[in-house]
């Protein structure tokens, strides 16, 4: 069995190499209590510990905020990055050698294909910036002073300019690199008559990094009063620059999140507004470069924090831009609050024109995004026209029950309440109509599905958690418990199967192999508490038996179904003679 090219073998030994607590501490403090290691939890803020760490299973979960997962996964979080690359931190720190045989040849080819790349893009950078550096005078630098952006600005964002079309590709080409790999690394062009010419030719360069700061895209600004040229050229998908994955600074915040707790980014429209954003010291903002955010974008985030402040331009595109955000930052479950600028078109003019401290106050009073809908789409509508008044009421209604708790509803309700000035209760219930309708067959379904259903989930999980925890050896019995296709199914068969090749398995395994999520089923096995000592063994004899019955009894009811549907009387003979069987195993059981 492999994961991404790697076999499960690897996997297994980097894991049992490294011990989970000797890697958490790395990132955290640990407290020794009651026989466990706990400590402040580093994906959700808090100030008392309530992040167990278990050294005999090798396994982190959260009681406040329910992550959960193995040293690989911390690593993957507490790093941001992806599982191979964690497996490749955690076997560099114990000094295993990543198996590159099984590669196969096209990723190695693309594995080349990108490091050209992101050569290429490091000197273009470098040449870029000297390029600033060394012409103070030029019509670009004199646009950077001119909006007032800093030598320490410079360096951070390795800001850079293009004087001409063909000093770069002369530079590169005296480096060896090859013109194919400069084009597709999205720097160089090449004319009809195949010529290669710098695809930003004098523009001023701002760098866009991913998030371990590789430069990875180009936005290429225009200067001067060449009023022709667009005002940005912008790097097009190449091998490593997917636009829809990339924003501007993120690197940066990353970094900041490494050294210190970070609970909320703040999220711009264009790159001076961040640059000058980072100048005055709110170091946590990023710039979604006027591109419409993406799911892709909004995961990314939330990997790094749950509160997002929106604070784009204040033009009509700009607000237009702030709702769609709002549903896509919501729903990857990130807390959205929203800034209106005004007096100012965009965060850089306001800093300017107001200051740092005002504009530190502007975000203060950023409204939760619930909150901004409400105040801000009752101005599109003339509230005195009753159809308008009504459209208004729906939309508000939509967001209310989209995205808050119940606890919140009532407070928005009241606000609407006011600006519509009909009865709350009126409101009131058109929100709960809007919210039951499609949910009330589910409802009623999953309500009687629950009552027979649930008390078997429970004794699934029991048995399970007693195969992971206990080892327990009567398997033959339960064997025919977990035949279907569901999660606690499959878990079986993996325990199963790792029982059966003898192998050394504990919790830690699990989350290598099942997507585990706060409280879901494999969730539940894991966290299970079982009765005590003394009642366990009787316990697992009623429990096994009680689910033996009731998937005896389930299959009587399908038998049953079977036979009258059948049309012939042989062929509901045969049925009867399945049921009368399992009746006398039923009877057995009990
Ligand atoms: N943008 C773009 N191409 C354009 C216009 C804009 O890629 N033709 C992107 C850029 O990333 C830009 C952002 O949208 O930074 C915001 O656009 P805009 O406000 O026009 O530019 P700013 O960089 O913010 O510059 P300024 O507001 O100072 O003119
Ligand atoms: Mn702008």
């Amino acid at each position: 069995m492999t994961k991404g090219g790697i076999p499960s073998t690897f996997i297994d030994e980097v894991r049992a190499k490294n011990d989970i607590i000797d890697i958490a501490s790395k990132y955290m403090s640990l407290t020794r209590r009651g026989g466990g290691f706990w400590a402040c939890c580093p994906f959700h803020s808090e100030k008392t510990p309530s992040f167990s760490i278990k050294q005999d299973g090798q396994f982190y979960k959260c009681f406040g905020c329910g992550e959960s997962g193995n040293v690989i996964t911390m690593v993957m979080k507490m790093e941001n990055v992806d599982f191979l690359t964690a497996v490749e931190i955690l076997a560099k720190n114990v000094g295993l050698e990543m198996p590159t045989d099984t590669e196969s040849d096209e990723m190695r080819q693309r594995k080349i294909q990108r490091d050209k790349a992101y050569a290429i893009l490091k000197e273009t950078t470098e040449f870029y910036h000297k390029n600033l550096l060394n012409n103070p005078e030029s019509e670009q630098a004199m646009y950077l002073k001119r909006r007032g952006i800093s030598k320490e600005m410079i360096e951070k964002f390795k800001i850079g300019i293009s004087l001409n079309y063909d000093a770069l590709p002369k530079h590169l080409m005296q480096l060896k690199f090859k013109p194919e790999d400069m084009i597709s690394a999205g720097v160089i062009g090449k004319n009809e008559r195949g010529g290669l010419y710098d695809f930003y030719g004098t523009r001023l360069l701002f760098p866009i990094a991913n998030g371990f700061g590789d430069v990875v895209a180009y936005s290429g600004r225009a200067v001067g009063d060449n009023i022709e040229r667009t005002k940005y050229k912008n790097t097009p998908q190449t091998c490593v620059f997917n636009k829809s994955e990339i924003l501007f600074a993120y690197n940066f915040v990353r970094d900041l999140k490494k050294e210190r707790m970070l609970d909320e980014i703040i999220i711009v429209e264009g790159h001076i507004d961040v640059i000058m954003c980072h100048q005055a010291g709110f170091t946590n903002t990023i710039g979604c470069m006027g591109t419409a955010l993406t799911t892709q974008h909004a995961r990314k985030i939330k990997n790094l924090v749950d509160n997002v402040i929106l604070c784009l331009d204040g033009d009509n595109a700009g607000v237009n831009a702030t709702y769609k955000a709002i549903d896509t930052l919501k729903e990857v479950g990130l807390n959205v609050k929203v800034v209106r600028i005004s007096g100012a078109k965009d965060p850089d003019e306001y800093l300017k024109k107001f200051g740092t401290e005002s504009f530190r106050e502007l975000l203060m009073d950023a409204k939760d995004c619930v909150d901004f809908v409400l105040q801000d789409s009752a101005k599109k509508y003339n509230l005195e026209v009753n159809a308008e008044k009504s459209k208004y009421i729906t939309e508000a209604l939509n967001y209310i029950s989209k995205f808050s708790s119940t606890a919140e509803q009532e407070i928005y309700l009241s606000q609407v309440q006011k600006l519509v000035k009909i009865p709350i209760d009126a409101l009131r219930k058109s929100l709960h109509a809007k919210e039951e309708k499609p949910q009330q067959k589910e409802i009623v379904e999953e309500l009687n599905e629950n009552i027979s259903n649930r008390f078997i989930i429970d004794s699934k999980i029991m048995l399970l958690s007693s195969l992971l925890y206990k080892k327990i050896s009567n398997l033959d019995e339960i064997s025919g418990l977990f035949t279907s296709n569901d999660e606690l199914s499959k878990l079986y068969r993996f325990l199963v199967q790792k029982i059966e090749a003898n192998a050394d398995y504990n919790v830690s395994t699990l989350f290598d192999n099942f997507e585990i999520s706060n409280n879901s089923l494999i969730d539940q096995v894991i966290n299970y508490v079982f009765p005590s000592e003394d009642v366990y063994d009787q316990y697992l004899r009623e429990t096994i038996k009680r689910v033996k019955l009731y998937e005896l009894k389930q299959e009587k009811e399908a038998l049953t179904k079977m036979m009258n549907e059948s049309t012939t009387i042989e062929g509901r003979f045969a049925y009867l003679a399945k049921i009368q069987e399992i009746d006398e195993k039923i009877r057995k059981e009990k």
